[in-house]
C-alpha cells in the first residue's frame, strides 16, 4: 500500500509561508500584485482562474482579472501585456493557457516582461532554468518537486522517468529532476518501448493530458508516482493519467487526483509572485 502525498497539506503550508512573508512585505510598502488574463470561455480555464484569484486572496495579494471575449484580436491582447509591463503595482502577469486559435500563445508569451513571468515560459526564463540560475521555476514542476521533498524522497542517484515533454511541464520537469541528479528518461507518443522503460522508474511522472494512461504493469513495485493529470474518466469524474486503483497498490508514494500535484501548481505561483514583487523592490 502507498503512502499519500497529499498536494492539500503541502500547498496549505506553502501558502502559509508565502501568507507570512506577504505580511512582512506589506509591512515595508509593497503589496504583491497578479494580473490574470483568460481569453474566451473554456471552462477548465475558467475554474483554475477563480482557483488562482482564491489562492491570492488567502496570501493577501491583489489580484486583477481580465477577461477577454473569445474574439479579442492579437494586438488588443499584446497591448494590454504591454500595458500591464508598465505597471509598478502589478508584479506577476499570468495569461492562462490554451488561447483561442487565431492568437500566436508563442507571440504573447514573449510579449510578457521576463521579470513578470510568474508562469516561467518566457524564453529567457526557460534558458535560465536550463542553466539552473533562475528567478521563477515553473510551477507545476516545481510544485511535483516539492511534494518529492515534503514526502522526504531522495532523487539522487535515481532512476526517474517523466512521460510527456510539454513545455510546460513535461521538458522543465525533467531539467528540475536532472539538477537534483535524477537519471532522467523522457517518453512520449513516440516511445517505442514505454511500459519497459516506466518499469525501470523509481520516480515516475505522469503528464500524459490522458485520462488512466499509466497501468498497474507499467509501474515498478516501490516506485514513487507523481501525477499531473486532470481528466475526466468515461463516468465524468475527475482522475489523473494514472490508473490509481491499478498502481496505488504497487507504489511505495503516490499522488491523489484531485488533491495532488493541482493544487501545488497554484502555491507555486503565489511564490513566483512573491518573489517577483520582492525583485521589483529590490529585496532579492
Ligand atoms: N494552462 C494550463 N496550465 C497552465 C499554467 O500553468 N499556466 C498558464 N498560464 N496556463 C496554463
Amino acid at each position: 500500500m502507498a503512502t499519500i502525498i497529499s498536494g492539500k497539506e503541502v500547498s496549505a503550508k506553502v501558502k502559509e509561508e508565502v501568507r507570512a512573508e506577504c505580511d512582512r512585505l506589506r509591512q515595508q510598502g509593497v503589496t504583491p500584485g497578479l494580473a490574470v488574463i483568460i481569453v474566451g470561455d473554456d471552462p477548465a480555464s475558467r475554474v483554475y482562474v477563480n482557483n488562482k484569484k482564491k489562492a491570492c486572496a488567502e496570501v493577501g495579494f491583489v489580484s486583477e482579472e481580465y477577461a477577454l471575449p473569445a474574439e479579442t484580436p492579437q494586438e488588443e491582447l499584446l497591448a494590454l501585456v504591454n500595458t500591464l509591463n508598465r505597471r509598478q503595482d502589478i508584479h506577476g502577469i499570468l495569461c492562462q493557457l490554451p488561447l483561442p486559435k487565431h492568437l500566436d500563445e508563442t507571440a504573447v508569451i514573449h510579449a510578457i516582461d521576463p521579470k513578470k513571468d510568474v508562469d516561467a515560459f518566457h524564453p529567457s526564463n526557460v534558458g535560465k532554468i536550463m542553466i539552473g540560475d533562475y528567478d521563477f521555476l515553473p510551477c507545476t514542476p516545481a510544485g511535483v518537486m516539492e511534494l518529492i521533498h515534503a514526502a522526504g524522497i531522495e532523487v539522487s542517484g535515481k532512476s526517474c522517468v517523466v512521460i510527456g515533454r510539454s513545455n510546460i511541464v513535461g521538458k522543465p520537469m525533467a531539467m528540475l529532476l536532472l539538477h537534483e541528479n535524477g537519471t532522467v528518461t523522457i517518453c512520449h507518443s513516440k516511445t517505442r518501448n514505454l511500459k519497459e522503460i516506466c518499469l525501470g522508474a523509481d520516480i515516475l511522472v505522469a503528464a500524459v493530458g490522458r485520462p488512466k494512461f499509466v497501468k498497474g504493469d507499467m509501474v515498478k513495485e516501490g516506485a514513487v508516482v507523481l501525477d499531473v493529470g486532470i481528466n475526466r474518466d468515461e463516468n465524468g469524474k475527475l482522475c489523473g493519467d494514472v490508473d490509481y486503483a491499478e498502481v496505488e497498490p504497487k507504489a511505495s508514494y503516490i499522488t491523489p487526483v484531485p488533491g495532488g500535484v493541482g493544487p501545488m501548481t497554484i502555491a507555486m505561483l503565489m511564490k513566483n509572485t512573491l518573489s517577483a514583487a520582492k525583485m521589483a523592490a529590490g529585496l532579492l
